[in-house]
Parts: C-alpha cells; sequence; structure tokens
C-alpha cells in the first residue's frame, strides 16, 4: 500500500490489523490505539481518502490502497495543516491522545462539508472520543480550520 505517499510493502499474517501495519511496518507512529474495538476513534486515517478506524480494517483489506495519516498532512513545506493548526490556535486538546485521530476525522469532515455548522460537527465527531478536553475546543477547532476553508 501506499503510506503518506511512500510505498510500503510487508509480509503480515492475515490478522494483522491496518493501525499495527501502519505503526510497526509502515513506521508511522502517530496513530495511536486506544480501544481497539472501534470505539474511540484514536486510530482515524484516511484509506482512498475516507476516514476509516483503522483497527477495524484489516492490513490486507487495504493491499494496494492509499492511506493517509496525520504525519501525511503536511505538504512538506514544514508548516502544518489548516486542521492542526486550527487545533493548536483553539487549544483543541490536552494530552493528546486522541489529537491524531480526532484531527484525520475533521479533516475527513469538512472534505465532505466544507462549511459545517456546530450541531454537524458534533454529530460528525461522535464516532471520536477524547477523555480530557470537554469538546468545547475541538469543535471550535473544526469550525475555525473550516472558515479556513480547511477542507
Ligand atoms: S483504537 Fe480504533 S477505534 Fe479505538
Ligand atoms: S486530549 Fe486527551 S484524550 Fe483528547
Amino acid at each position: 500500500m501506499t503510506v503518506n505517499g511512500t510505498e510500503v510493502g510487508a509480509e503480515v499474517e492475515d490478522r494483522t490489523l491496518l493501525v499495527h501495519f501502519l505503526r510497526d511496518a509502515a513506521g508511522q507512529t502517530a496513530t495511536n490505539v486506544g480501544c481497539d474495538t472501534t470505539s474511540c476513534g484514536a486510530c482515524t486515517v484516511l484509506l482512498d481518502g475516507e476516514s476509516v478506524k483503522s483497527c477495524t480494517v484489516l492490513a490486507a483489506q487495504a493491499e494496494g490502497c492509499e492511506v493517509t495519516t496525520v504525519e501525511g498532512l503536511s505538504d512538506g513545506s514544514g508548516e502544518m495543516h489548516p486542521v492542526q493548526r486550527a487545533f493548536r490556535q483553539e487549544h483543541g486538546l490536552q494530552c493528546g491522545f486522541c489529537t491524531p485521530g480526532m484531527v484525520m476525522a475533521v479533516v475527513s469532515l469538512l472534505r465532505e462539508n466544507p462549511q459545517p455548522t456546530e450541531e454537524q460537527v458534533r454529530v460528525g465527531l461522535e464516532g471520536n472520543l477524547c477523555r480530557c478536553t470537554g469538546y468545547h475546543n475541538i469543535v471550535r477547532a473544526a469550525l475555525a480550520a473550516a472558515r479556513t476553508d480547511a477542507g
């Protein structure tokens, strides 16, 4: 598969989850494993442009696909992606464990709906849990990113 623009191949067990492939074979360790049971969203990545929980996808299912993790969001110039900047500006994180998945979920949300309402942001992020922030600043970050046409 292609991970953040680089082709990555590895021989893995049938049961290997995409998130473990990304962390162990591709060395992209920003994607976190929170629950391993499709509940928390910490492992959210883009698979052929669609957001997925990468603990829910087998690595083998992603064969030949294009995967983007939070490490792949920057355009290579060293600048953060507008959604990342918005999270920083709006203080949308505390411990940061949920943040890579949360950022990818917001990127996906804004691609589908570039100008969401607050309610639409809250519904769109329902699959991503955060134990620290109370969500308000995360929602503010998503809305701020939408104002910069971040999608
Ligand atoms: S680790 Fe994938 S949803 Fe929690
Ligand atoms: S910032 Fe700690 S879990 Fe979200």
